[in-house]
């Protein structure tokens, strides 16, 4: 017998990096999604299978498979196939949707389905345990899905409405480590504390104020929020390109997804999306429309 289950990418839309420092995140599931397919065998190996481009996920799979297996006292050897409609490692939550799929899948499979919730916790203990440090942000946005308002420091999600949001998402091509764009953010925090918590303070304003409004002055405070990402040093000569571009081409506002240091960046450019995609084009870089607010893990 076999199961497959299935879990949303994400952007974040604002306060990326902030989140790591107890500042609010406002991030939305994709309608890309990653399907992993878990099948018994009779040797207790767990064996991944997928497309060379998605070896990344490994680590995190195998971590999954071990935290299903001690929430539920039991195991067993498993073939896992795994298939992804977005590139890995470009800021698109490939690890984290990855991750949220195979706990859905494995749990399906050896004793029926568990809550969103427990599987947003065992996801996100996951994203710790691989890379060191991770918010909830990624991992619960790819469980629940929707639009969500990520509150860190109290350790909570909030749905927002569902404004019918489209983005057009520019991949550099180039993959960027969050693990070590994080610890950068952080080395930089070390030598200017002072200063870069004024920024990661100022994130989370333009986060707060987002909220209030989501969808009156998108644009501008994406713009804003990109111009302090830039100051914190994840931004790259690709990634700026693009942004640029897609200003140039009658975007609202542009600005970098997820951890940078390559990776996507995302532009709202309502009624302009086949121009600024065509800029991403040009650039040799893909272009991917996206709408927010897909729905969460599920079972297929
Ligand atoms: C990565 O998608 C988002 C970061 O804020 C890291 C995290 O929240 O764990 C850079």
């Amino acid at each position: 017998m076999s199961v497959t289950a299935s879990a949303p990418g994400k952007v974040i839309l604002f306060g990326e990096h902030a989140v790591v420092y107890g500042e609010p995140a406002i991030a939305g599931a994709i309608d890309k999604r990653i399907y992993v397919t878990v099948e018994a065998r009779q040797d207790d190996k767990v064996e991944v299978l997928s497309g060379a481009e998605l070896n990344d996920g490994y680590p995190y799979v195998l971590k999954a498979c071990e935290r299903v297996f001690a929430y539920l006292g039991r195991s067993s050897g498993l073939t896992i196939r795994i298939r992804s409609e977005f590139p890995p490692a470009s800021g698109l939550g490939s690890s984290a949707a990855v991750t949220v799929a195979t706990i859905a899948a494995v749990s399906e499979l050896l004793e029926g389905s568990i809550p969103k919730k427990e599987i947003a916790d065992l996801a996100h203990k996951v994203e710790q345990d691989v890379q060191g440090a991770a918010s909830i942000t990624d991992t619960a946005v790819s469980a629940y899905g929707g639009i969500l308002y990520v509150k860190p420091d109290l350790g909570v999600v909030e749905p927002l409405p569902n404004k019918n949001i489209q983005l057009v998402v520019g991949y550099t091509g180039k993959p960027g480590s969050t693990t070590e764009i994080v610890r950068t953010v952080k080395t930089l925090r070390n030598q200017h504390p002072e200063v870069v918590d004024n920024i990661i303070h100022c994130i989370g304003r333009i986060t707060m104020l987002a909220k209030e409004n989501l969808g009156n002055d998108l644009g501008g405070l994406m713009d804003l929020n990109n111009g302090l990402l830039e100051a914190l040093g994840v931004g790259t000569f690709e990634l700026s390109a693009l942004i640029y571009g897609a200003r140039a081409s009658g975007a609202k506002g542009a600005k970098i997804t997820g951890a940078g240091g390559g990776g996507c960046m995302i532009a709202y450019a309502p009624g302009r999306e086949d121009a600024v995609s065509k800029v991403v084009e040009k650039g040799g870089c893909l272009a991917m429309l996206v709408n927010l607010g897909a729905e969460g893990v599920r079972i297929e």
